[in-house]
């Protein structure tokens, strides 16, 4: 009771008459001559504090983030403020006390503040004092916890694995962790518990999960950090189908507990469909705008275009954009593609009428086939593009986007989640001139697909894999897991690795599949999107409480920094 008898946030009009010690950070003084007001701020509100100019005198350097503690009464307001729970009370002051001074804080602590990122960062501490960090803090909290109650209640068991650990190089980049008692060795910083959760199965756990940090050396950006929280889960006996109908249930649960919000059911598609109708395989479905492939199109109807098959046309209708002008629509196009002679475009206008930017291309008939096929309502844009259907697809994919944003279609109270299955298990890649795992090399190929092995078909292959993508955003993913030891020698061949190689990086792993390996499968979730997700947000930083920038750097404390020779020679790095 010595520093506070009550929250800042707690108090209301049922409070009157009460004698009250508060302490808190001064959020703001607002002086009206003979009286004082104080914005007093805790971690559970804000409250309004007046007093009288003798009182005040006696402190003269008071200021914004002095922490204070006041003795006084609650009184009813004259004015009241209906914004904030303690509006309608405030506190007359009889003693005050300085608990700590502060400097003038760089940034103003309030929502809407003056700071910019840099800034924030730096003074990490400051801005946690924003009730906006706090509250995406506290959700965190809650998420965090309503995971643990649910999947701790459907029979999941939390199992912490090892951070220090060995690089595997069929993942991402790495960081490296030199170790000072084994000469000239590296631990390195683990990317995701992958096979040890595989192992957890083959040791009889059936089904496990953990909230756990994972470590990548990549390029950071808006929805990525080198260091980020996974919710990593596997189970075991299980089949594709039990994994989605489990997990999508779990996201539902949470945004019915956090946000209210009853998700309809998932909607589900291949990675090749994505691709088809999206440009995509994290398509946001709140923005529409289907692309539509023409050619199938003209050859029923006869219309004649391009009948060569290399050539595709693809569409897409942009809702209320008759009115256009040709030369933003130029425009837009030029900010995206070099080659402006590959598009036309039909606006369709409120009165019916249509104009066409190629109106030698088609006859006017087949126009208005073309705008009944695609269903468009008066109003509506047509906006076509033909050429190579990898290129189209990708230039398209980003009119799509930049359309959607003029339009504002991304409606962050809107949330469309998406199976994206049956990726590839393989990608072709340039740089290394060998394929790679699309996920990683421990997905299982489908059963169908496996005789593409043999005939070298392997971008044919799809893996028993999946993502879950919301609003465009990939939330998470996962697999059905090869628990078979030829068929993982097999993937580990055609990814380029040597029988030495394989016996020298992944040896206790193999091993360990000629012990009665269940069939099992999991999936991981990135905690800080999810959690930025929910409050309609892509800028994950927010949500963490000391991120590090898109530098990869912690401006705070500054880090990566360098270390002192005798540590250096220490740990074998200096010669
Ligand atoms: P993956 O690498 O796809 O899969 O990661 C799973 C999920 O983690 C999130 N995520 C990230 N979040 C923030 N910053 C990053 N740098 C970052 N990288 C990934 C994404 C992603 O969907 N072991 C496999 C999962 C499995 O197969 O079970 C894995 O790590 O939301």
């Amino acid at each position: 009771m010595f520093y506070r008898t009550h929250h800042c946030g707690e108090l209301c009009k049922k409070d009157i008459g009460k004698t009250v010690i508060l302490s808190g950070w001064i959020q703001k003084i607002r002086n009206l001559g003979s009286l004082i007001f104080i914005d007093l701020r805790d971690y559970f509100g804000i409250i309004q504090l007046f007093f009288s100019k003798k009182l005040i005198n006696k402190f003269p350097k008071l200021g914004r983030e002095f922490l204070i503690k006041i003795n006084g009464k609650v009184v009813e307001r004259k004015s009241k403020n209906y914004h904030i729970p303690t509006g309608e009370i405030e506190i007359l002051v009889f003693h005050l006390y300085i608990l700590n001074p502060s400097l003038l804080p760089p940034f103003t602590i309030e929502d809407e503040t003056d700071g910019n990122e840099v800034i924030r960062m730096k003074y990490k501490y400051l801005d946690i004092r924003r009730s906006y960090i706090k509250k995406n803090l506290i959700l965190r909290h809650n998420v965090s916890l309503n995971i643990r109650n649910f999947l701790s209640k459907n029979g999941f068991l939390e199992i912490e694995t090892p951070l220090l650990i060995n690089h595997s190089p069929e993942g991402a980049r790495s960081f490296f962790v030199p170790s000072r008692i084994h000469k000239e060795k590296f631990y390195a910083l683990s990317q995701s518990p992958q096979l040890f959760k595989q192992l957890l199965m083959i040791g009889g756990i059936n089904k496990y999960f953990q909230i756990v940090k994972c470590f990548r050396d990549e390029d950071a950006r808006s929805d990525r950090q080198i260091e980020f929280t996974q919710i990593d889960c596997e189970m075991s006996f299980v089949k594709k189908k039990d994994i989605l109908v489990f997990f999508e249930n779990f996201i539902k649960y949470l945004f019915k507990k956090i946000k209210n919000i009853q998700l309809e059911s998932f909607t589900c598609m291949t990675y090749d469909d994505a691709i088809k109708m999206y440009g995509s395989d994290t398509p946001d479905l709140r923005i529409g705008m289907k692309f539509i492939e023409m050619n199938n199109f003209f050859k029923e109807n006869k219309i004649n275009f391009f009948k060569e098959n290399k050539i595709t046309t693809i569409g897409i209708n942009i809702p209320n954009c008759s009115h256009y002008t040709n030369d933003k629509i130029k425009s837009i196009i030029k900010n995206i593609s070099y080659n402006i002679n590959n598009f036309f475009w039909i606006k369709y206008f409120p009165d019916k009428t249509f104009f066409s930017s190629k109106k030698e291309l088609f006859s006017n008939e087949n126009y208005l086939t073309i705008i009944k096929y695609f269903k468009a309502t008066p109003g509506d844009l047509l906006f076509f593009i033909f050429g190579g259907k990898k290129n189209i697809r990708n230039i398209l994919y980003q009119i799509r986007i930049e359309m959607s944003n003029r339009l504002n279609l991304k409606n962050s109270k809107i949330f469309k989640p998406l199976w994206i299955i049956d990726l590839p298990l393989l990608e072709w890649n340039e740089e290394e001139k060998r394929y790679k795992s699309l996920h990683h090399p421990f997905t299982s190929p489908k059963k169908e697909d496996i005789h593409l092995f043999k005939k070298n078909k392997l971008e044919n292959i799809r893996s028993q894999s999946y993502e879950l993508i919301i609003n465009g955003v990939e939330i998470g993913s996962g697999s059905i897991r090869i628990h078979n030891k030829k068929i993982q020698n097999l993937i580990f061949k055609y990814l380029g690795l040597s029988v030495k190689e394989i016996q020298s990086k992944f040896g206790f792993f193999m091993k360990s599949l000629d012990y009665g390996t269940p069939p099992h499968g999991g999936i991981a979730f990135g905690l800080d999107r999810l959690i930025a997700i929910l409050k309609g947000s892509n800028n994950i930083k927010d949500f963490i409480a000391f991120p590090k920038n898109n530098f990869g750097k912690d401006i705070m404390m500054n880090s990566p920094s360098f270390l002192e020779d005798k540590i250096l020679k220490e740990l074998y790095l200096y010669k």
